[in-house]
């Protein structure tokens, strides 16, 4: 019998501390930049991998996830690397899906970082960067973490320095924002030309954080707060009463519906979560990606060799 290997992941969520939309794109994306951040908000996927001939993926979530990413993931990298067995994955879902905090993009990473590893298969990092902006823009910011710059698509990345691990509260009030109709809201054309001042908020937020700026100062910005907040006035109710209730400064994520807030302290934190009694919250803190990066190592366990990044499997020759 072939040994089963298996390994519990946690698959982090993300914030846009900052998302700037620049003109659309001949292929029908829009051009970006953004500030990409990893929280402890996360998915617990159970992964199984048995080595064997033939090929099969396996889901268990109960939910009714329509073209689910993990099984997506595990399909095209197991064709690209030629990984061969059975893969079953058991999905338990806490992120909340539609609300712009990269759910499905994370599991997706998950699966491109750990099935290598337990298939005993090398994985280099512009391979898997591939793969993960065929399924999804927000896929290959999740196999870096911590605070990341994204151009292009989404899917360029330069790491930031980090930020501390401050604490936040993530708010859902369970509307479902369409990612395609926000975009199309912004009216954005082919031929736009880059707005004198548009990147303004951006640069100013990159270049005084480096991570030690308090959190009051930071210029948050997301160009789809505008129309989004106007068609649901709610949402612009709610980053209102976290910064009413404390909050050092409060956003709204990727093209909603979740709204954060980050505080200056736990305490403040905690004090505010009772200003939220009707919505769903999270309590959660910023992950740097040196702790994100440890996560993985820990979470992969015996079955990594080494410290090289991204991690490698001790079963590969
Ligand atoms: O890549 P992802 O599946 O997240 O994109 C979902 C939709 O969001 C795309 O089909 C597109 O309409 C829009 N999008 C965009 N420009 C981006 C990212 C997403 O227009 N950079």
């Amino acid at each position: 019998m072939a040994p089963v290997r298996t390994a519990r992941l946690r698959s982090l969520a993300k914030l846009n501390l900052s998302l700037k939309v620049l003109n659309k794109r001949p292929d029908g994306f829009h051009d970006l930049r953004t500030v990409f951040q990893t929280i402890s908000l996360a998915d617990t996927i159970d992964l199984e991998f048995t080595p064997g001939r033939g090929r099969r993926v396996e889901l268990e979530s109960g939910l009714d996830i329509p073209n689910n990413l993990i099984v997506r993931a595990a399909n095209l990298l197991m064709d690209e690397l030629k990984i061969r067995g059975t893969v079953r994955f058991r999905l338990t879902k806490t992120i909340p899906m539609g609300a712009g905090l990269g759910g499905g993009s994370s599991n997706a990473a998950a699966v491109l970082l750990a099935l290598p590893v337990l298939a005993g298969v090398r994985a280099d990092l512009a391979t898997l960067t591939k793969l993960g902006a065929s399924l999804g823009s927000d896929v290959p910011f999740f196999l870096h973490g911590g605070t990341a710059l994204g151009i292009g698509r989404g899917t360029e990345l330069y790491p930031l320095p980090e930020m501390p691990a401050s604490p936040a509260l993530v708010v859902c009030p369970g509307i479902h924002v369409s990612t395609p109709e926000a975009y199309r809201a912004l009216g954005r054309g082919l031929t736009d030309e880059l707005k004198p001042g548009i990147l303004n908020t951006l640069q100013a937020f990159i270049w005084r954080e480096g991570g030690s700026a308090p959190a009051e100062t930071w210029k948050l910005d997301n160009d789809f707060e505008t129309v989004v907040f106007r068609q649901f006035p709610l949402l612009g109710a709610i980053k209102r009463r976290l910064l009413k209730a404390g909050a050092r400064s409060a956003l709204m994520t990727g093209s909603g519906s979740a709204v954060f807030g980050v505080f200056g302290s736990p305490g403040e934190r905690d004090r505010a979560l009772g200003s939220f009694r009707r919505e769903e919250v999270f309590s959660v803190k910023l992950v740097s990606r040196g702790a994100y990066q440890a996560l993985w190592r820990r979470q992969l366990g015996d079955h990594i060799g080494g410290k090289t990044w991204p991690p490698l499997s001790r079963y590969s020759k």
